[in-house]
């Protein structure tokens, strides 16, 4: 592979209402620590390298801001820049020095053709502390799920601008990867943009276990799982986060060796599956499966908007 390519999965960035209540969820049930913040923004790590894994910014609409993504080198971040700006892509901004408190680094962003913010850098700042102790707690971002329109221009801006590579491809949905690990990103075919779900990793079966109770504890029930999907093999939890957002925790995902790997088709998945938990066991809850559109993001949204518009009108 091209060294102009993107090479991992850094974080994820949303918009929230309340900043302090999303803090203290994703802190004491979730499992993260806060790291840096400064005017309604919150960086939170995990325990791995990573400066930080999910920025939260408090604003009047919440919703999916950015997914973060990491490249080689400055050279790396100026070539993918001249790729996407070549290719037509929608750049919000163009490689720059970024701010110390995020981790500095260079990079720039670009939209996906469906208008979903990515932003791609090297050189930020990483932690030489992590501890890998208690398994309950997230070690990395794993992945993140996109809900589509298109599926196959999706595809074709993450594999032709960015360097990904397919996978996995089920009737549902395409799981593509920017390194070894199985997938960073997948695709599903849906009505439009959203964030379908992100998820953290945690080191084993035990540490899953571990955190689910710990959601349980602060009031969260599994709303999938415990089970172990088809492509990627990973074991997998799903919850829904205080905002809707839906967060998953996963472990043992696979790696792919590159010089044997075959790319896995709907009608192989099809024939090998009966469904997406490999144990047959775990179903997605009728509330999981609503939140995974984004259903409860729009109509917070539009609760909050109602109740502005009262105010103002008395
Ligand atoms: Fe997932």
């Amino acid at each position: 592979m091209s060294n102009i390519r993107v090479n991992g999965l850094r974080g994820v960035e949303l918009a929230v209402h309340d900043l302090k209540e999303t803090a203290d969820f994703y802190s004491n049930a979730w499992g993260l620590t806060a790291v840096s913040g400064d005017n309604g923004v919150l960086y939170m790590r995990a325990a791995g390298k990573e400066h930080h894994v999910l920025a939260i910014h408090e604003r009047p609409r919440a919703g999916f801001l950015a997914a973060n993504f990491a490249a080689a080198d400055r050279a790396s971040v100026d070539g993918l820049h001249a790729k996407a700006k070549a290719m037509g892509c929608e750049i919000v901004s163009a490689p720059m020095d970024l701010p110390a408190i995020a981790g500095g680094g260079y990079g720039f962003s670009v939209k996906t053709p469906e208008g979903q913010m990515l932003n791609i850098s090297s050189d930020v700042a990483t932690h030489g502390d992590g501890d890998f102790r208690d398994h309950s707690r997230p070690q990395k971002l794993s992945h993140v799920v996109f809900n589509v329109a298109d599926l196959d221009s999706q595809e074709r801006f993450f594999t032709e601008v960015l360097g990904f590579r397919l996978t996995d491809s089920t009737a549902r949905m395409n799981f593509i990867r920017c390194s070894s690990y199985h997938h960073s990103v997948a695709l599903a075919r849906a009505q439009g943009p959203s964030l379908n779900h992100m998820a953290y990793e945690v080191s084993n079966f035990d540490g899953l276990m571990r955190g689910a109770g710990r959601m349980k504890k602060h009031g969260y029930k599994i709303g999938w799982g415990v089970g172990r999907h088809g492509p990627g093999n990973n074991l997998f939890s799903y919850f829904i986060e205080p905002n809707g957002f839906v967060t998953e925790y996963t472990a043992e995902v696979d790696t792919i060796d590159e010089a044997t790997h075959v790319v896995g088709t709907p009608d192989y998945w099809g024939k090998m599956m009966n469904g997406p938990d490999r144990y047959g066991l775990a179903d997605p809850s009728p509330e999981l499966r609503e939140a995974m559109t984004g259903k409860f993001i729009d109509e917070r949204n539009k609760r909050c908007e109602e109740i502005i518009a009262q105010k103002l009108a008395s």
